[in-house]
């Protein structure tokens, strides 16, 4: 991985959480205006495409603080609990299968109202707990924080790890890669991009999986 040695733990998890809220962010609004004014047919497999690859994603993101994380950093930062983290990761869990059966009805419901409405109401609770989650784990691995008790050559190692142990548990990599790229503005893209292989930003986003992912185009960042 290019660029993975000097990559920082603390604005890795930022931007990864950048990613994750403006997914969020999307689904509500595009779900409660695609309820109200109709499911526009050539955007229907697009957004439902969009919405998994946001719970997908979350899901991963998860999994990678509880496996790698939060393990790690309890060994470098004994004093911290991680306990309240996790236990909201379990509030959000919850409320991602709630999401995932409404994503998988509205793709089913001709009229798909209905669920398409639900889906806003469970983001919109989502949302009442992820913003105060990711504040308080972007306290806990704040860059000065992390900085004192971890070198950057391992936090480069961990994030490569972590990376690794998302990407594979965050659904097809033909959706999560350019969901993970394009929900970022060009400025953060560019440090994303330089924690990935270089063939994923150059050749297999743009490129090999262009028509793979085209459908959520609609839905993200140019
Ligand atoms: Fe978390
Ligand atoms: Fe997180």
């Amino acid at each position: 991985m290019s660029g993975a040695s000097q990559s920082s733990m603390a604005k890795t998890l930022a931007t990864i959480h950048k990613v994750i809220t403006r997914g969020l962010e999307v689904t509500k609004s595009r779900s409660q205006s695609f309820a109200e004014e109709g499911f526009d047919p050539s955007l229907r497999s697009g957004f439902i495409s969009y919405a998994r690859t946001f719970v997908n994603l979350t899901h991963a993101h998860h999994d990678t603080e509880e496996v790698l994380i939060f393990p790690y950093a309890q060994e470098k930062m004994p004093d911290t609990s991680f306990d309240s983290l996790i236990a909201q990761h379990r509030e959000i869990t919850a409320l991602l299968d709630q999401m995932k059966a409404a994503i998988d009805e509205a793709e089913k419901s001709a009229e798909a109202a209905g669920p398409l409405s639900r889906m806003s109401g469970i983001a919109t609770a989502m949302g009442e707990i992820w913003q105060p989650h990711i504040g308080e784990e972007e306290s806990i691995f704040s860059a000065e924080k992390v900085n004192a008790v971890v070198t950057p050559e391992e936090q480069g190692k961990l994030m490569q790890q972590a990376a690794q142990h998302g990407m594979s548990h965050a659904g097809p990599d033909y959706l999560a890669a350019p969901f993970v790229l394009h929900n970022l503005s060009a400025e953060d893209r560019a440090f994303m991009a330089g924690e990935m292989p270089p063939i994923i930003s150059q050749e297999l986003v743009p490129v090999v999986w262009k028509d793979q992912w085209a459908p959520m185009a609609p839905f993200l960042l140019p």
